[in-house]
């Protein structure tokens, strides 16, 4: 990707801008990542001549939405290399997609007694809906423990406690804070020699590398596309067609019911209908489409070696800033970086590189638990993708330089 970043740079317009004179550097993606042209182009454009609400209207331009919003559907499924497009529901995103489960396949699945099992490593988007659910059903809750420094899950720790099999095994694919990838598919093979039911928060890694639910083994799936180089407002839930299609609706409303009567009880729509009530993100469909085809055309494999490549070199030249705390593995796995500095609040870390154009994420990054056991419930955060060049990590490096001489 080196041989062609300033082509891939030029397509991203937020890159014109300049913050006190300084250029913008966005250090920020693993909150959200930016846009390029071609999916603002393909938003206007499908406003302009395009837009009606889908699957209802004999007209043309509800046709062409409708075309719009399936084939977003299609690839997303070939994004995931899903087995059939059905098993792709379309939600607001990676919160959504776990609530989406916790409120249909947990209520229906996970009964007293039961162990929903979790790891130490999750945003709160992948803690707390299943919290809730196990407060709720009178279930235990287990946590795969992470090591020291968060420098990787505990593997064996995984393995023994999938042995017992627990009914649900939640697992972050990449956390939002370590740098580090879980390995997926070992521990869906684990879980699933138990019969337990496996749920991967991909938010992370989907549209960062290649993702595949077959090959991984898992049961369900989550991912935004605000991550990826699309809109807010929409990702998605994968889910087995088997058990989605076991599974009762969660929300309910237009679209989604077969037939509905005064008098007696309505019946629902196969998947991926069936989860969908109301009308959809039908725009933000099609911009997601199109920032999966960006994102293919750039090559997710590359992606991956470029984001991960700039965190190594992160880590190398940040491990020399004396009193600079970095969690997780040396050697990074994902590509981002999450620190603290000793003496220098991370939200004066912030501020001090926003004066100098540099985005950073600082505070607890939704994963108070975690950050509180590591020692440091506010930290700062650099993350990489495929716009940022080799100067953003001098720059950084720099500015932490200067933040450390000003506040110390
Ligand atoms: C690991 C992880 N899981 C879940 C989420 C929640 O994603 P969303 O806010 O798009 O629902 C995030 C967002 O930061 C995340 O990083």
């Amino acid at each position: 990707m080196a041989s062609n970043l300033s082509e891939i740079r030029g397509q991203f317009p937020f890159l014109k801008e300049t913050v006190n004179g300084h250029p913008l550097i966005y250090l920020d993606s693993a909150a959200s990542s930016q846009k390029p042209a071609r999916v603002i182009g393909r938003m206007s454009r499908f406003m302009e001549s395009e837009y009606a609400n889908v699957h209802r209207g004999i007209h043309l331009l509800s046709e062409r939405a409708t075309a719009a919003y399936e084939n977003a559907r299609t690839s997303v499924a070939k994004l995931l290399n899903a087995p059939r497009e059905e098993e792709v529901v379309f939600t607001r995103g990676t919160t959504e997609s776990v609530n989406l489960v916790a409120n249909t396949w947990g209520r229906e699945n996970i009964k007293p007694g039961d162990t929903i099992l979790l790891t130490e490593m999750e945003h709160h988007s992948n803690l707390l809906p299943w919290l809730k659910l196990a407060r709720d059903a009178d279930a235990n809750v287990e946590f795969v423990p992470v090591l020291e420094n968060g420098v990787a899950l505990d593997l064996d720790s995984a393995r023994r406690l999938l042995a017992k099999g627990p009914k649900l095994f939640a697992f972050v694919h990449i956390p939002n804070t370590l740098g580090l990838e879980n390995p997926a598919a070992d521990l869906c093979a684990w879980a699933s020699a138990s019969g337990t039911t496996t749920f991967v928060d991909g938010a992370q890694s989907v549209g960062h590398q290649p993702v595949d639910v077959q090959e991984m083994g898992c049961d369900f799936l989550a991912c935004s596309s605000h991550k990826m180089c699309g809109p807010s407002g929409i990702g998605a839930l994968w889910g087995r067609h088997e058990i989605l299609s076991a599974m009762p609706p969660w929300q309910y409303g237009g679209e989604m019911v077969d037939r509905a009567y005064y008098d007696k009880p309505a019946t629902y729509r196969e998947p991926p209908a069936r989860f969908e009530a109301g009308t959809p993100p039908i725009l933000e469909a099609a911009g997601w489409a199109e920032a999966i085809a960006f994102l293919n055309d750039t090559g997710l494999e590359a992606i991956r070696e470029h984001s991960v490549s700039l965190a190594n070199a992160a880590v190398q030249q940040l491990q020399k800033i004396d009193g600079l705390r970095i969690f997780g593995p040396v050697a990074r796995q994902a590509g981002l970086v999450t620190f603290s500095i000793e003496g220098v609040h991370a939200h004066d870390v912030a501020f001090f590189a926003n004066e100098r154009g540099l985005a950073l994420r600082a505070g607890h990054h939704c994963a108070q638990p975690l950050m509180r056991m590591l020692g440091s419930p506010s930290s700062s955060r650099a993350s990489f993708y495929l716009y940022n060049q080799p100067s953003d990590v001098d720059a950084l490096v720099a500015i932490l330089h200067e933040a450390v001489a000003f506040f110390r």
